[in-house]
């Protein structure tokens, strides 16, 4: 259910091993390929979208990234990661771009992938039989299924269908969101910047040469009519603005706000419907680990569901709730720590700041310290 990067990468996946799915998407195709999302794979991501055959475009369009760069009190400090990780990188490469590759290699497949459904309904999981209900070009369908993955991100059916009392939920909002722009202009520094200024934190990201992503902290209530273009220029120019440095303005092409929340469920699965990506967890976006948590997901269920399916061998999809979520707390820890350290707390004190500048200022100085956000950045390999 759901094709977002979680429920088309975990297709795909099942298609290489020779196993039948159906791909329900409430969506349709044109929504999916434009909607404006993350943008950051980490390395073993874009390694896994190549080793399945659907990493051309990224590795030609794809901007390689060797570090980022922390900013505070006026100064920028970079954080190399292939000498801090053994070699590890990133990828700069938008959500939308991903999703149109893998929808272009699914439909490839001929496979069944199913837009614009309506009315979805699950039911029958902890049977040997669970069965999808739902509307398609005006008719009503039955599917039988093996199992069902739900991959519907974070406001879908298949979670909120599990019985009350057999989740247990994690949670945590945070007192800001996120106002975030695509502009029309060069990137103005070639690596991302995070910065933290008493006036909030701002991000400085990218989506090719000649697209400009941006961010700025405001409040969760915040109004969007409040922003027009020239205020959020300005307000992006003082946070990010350095001596000798000028960022590149631009037509704003799109603008949103973002809200910021931790969220966990537990378990990830419930007989035999298994919970993949935004549908289970969410991160704030500060660590833009999201989908790179849904894909990590998915790659340990269609190891579980190949075994179940060659040799009848469950015990892989019987753990793999505790297996994946060993890397959901990691990644919800780390996003919750670069959050922690980089947004200014609307009801902090002076004591808060001096702690979140001693925190940047170790990052930035102890190799050690440096290591452990570079690792936990590019995406760790054993967790
Ligand atoms: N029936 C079918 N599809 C549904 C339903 C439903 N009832 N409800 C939601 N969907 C679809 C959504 O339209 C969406 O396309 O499920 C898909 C879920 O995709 P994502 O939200 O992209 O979630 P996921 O695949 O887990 O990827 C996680 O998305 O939010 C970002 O930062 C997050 O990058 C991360 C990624
Ligand atoms: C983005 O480019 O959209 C982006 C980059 C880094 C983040 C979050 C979002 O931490």
């Amino acid at each position: 259910m759901g094709a977002g990067p979680a429920g088309l990468v975990l297709a795909h996946l099942l298609h290489l091993k020779g196993i039948d799915s159906v791909v329900l998407e409430s969506q349709s195709r044109e929504y999916l390929e434009h909607r404006v999302r993350a943008g950051v794979l980490e390395q073993g991501t874009a390694d896994l979208l190549d080793a399945i055959g659907v990493g051309d475009r990224l590795r030609r369009e794809g901007l390689v990234h060797e570090g980022i760069e922390l900013q505070f009190e006026g100064e920028r400090h970079r954080i190399d990661f292939p000498s801090l990780t053994g070699g590890r990188r990133i990828t700069v490469y938008g959500q939308q771009e991903v999703v149109k590759d893998l929808i272009a290699a699914r439909l490839e497949t001929e496979r069944p992938l199913l837009f614009e459904v309506t009315d979805v309904a699950v039911g029958g999981f902890e049977s040997d039989s669970p069965t999808i209900r739902f509307g398609h070009e005006g008719e009503k369908i039955e599917l039988r299924c093996d199992f069902i993955a739900g991959c519907d991100g974070s406001h879908g059916v298949c979670r909120e269908s599990i019985p009350e009392g057999a989740l247990t939920v994690f949670e945590r909002e945070y007192p800001f969101a996120w106002l975030g722009i695509l502009a029309a202009a060069p990137p103005s520094n070639d690596e991302l910047i995070y910065a933290y200024h008493e006036r909030g934190f701002a991000l400085h990201s990218m989506r090719s040469p000649t697209v400009t992503r941006l961010y700025l902290q405001v409040r969760p209530d915040e109004d969007l009519d409040e922003w027009p273009d020239e205020r959020i220029w300005d307000e992006l120019e003082r946070r990010l603005g350095l001596e000798g440095w000028t960022l590149n303005n631009g037509e704003i092409t799109e603008k949103g706000v973002t809200g910021m929340r931790s969220f966990v469920v537990e378990p990830m699965q419930c007989g035999r419907m298994f919970l993949a990506g935004d549908s289970a967890h969410i991160v704030p976006p500060t660590g833009a680990k999201g989908l790179n948590l849904a894909v990590a997901d998915v790659r340990v269920l269609a190891e579980g569901l190949a075994a179940w399916f060659e040799n009848g061998d469950g015990s892989a999809l019987e753990r793999y709730s505790a297996d994946v979520l060993r890397r959901v707390w990691r990644a919800e820890h780390f996003s919750w720590f670069m959050t922690s350290m980089l947004h200014r707390l609307e009801d902090g004190d002076a004591f808060d700041v001096k702690l979140q500048l001693a925190q940047l200022s170790y990052v930035c100085s102890s190799e050690r310290a440096a290591a452990s956000l570079a690792e936990n950045y590019v995406g760790l390999e054993h967790v």
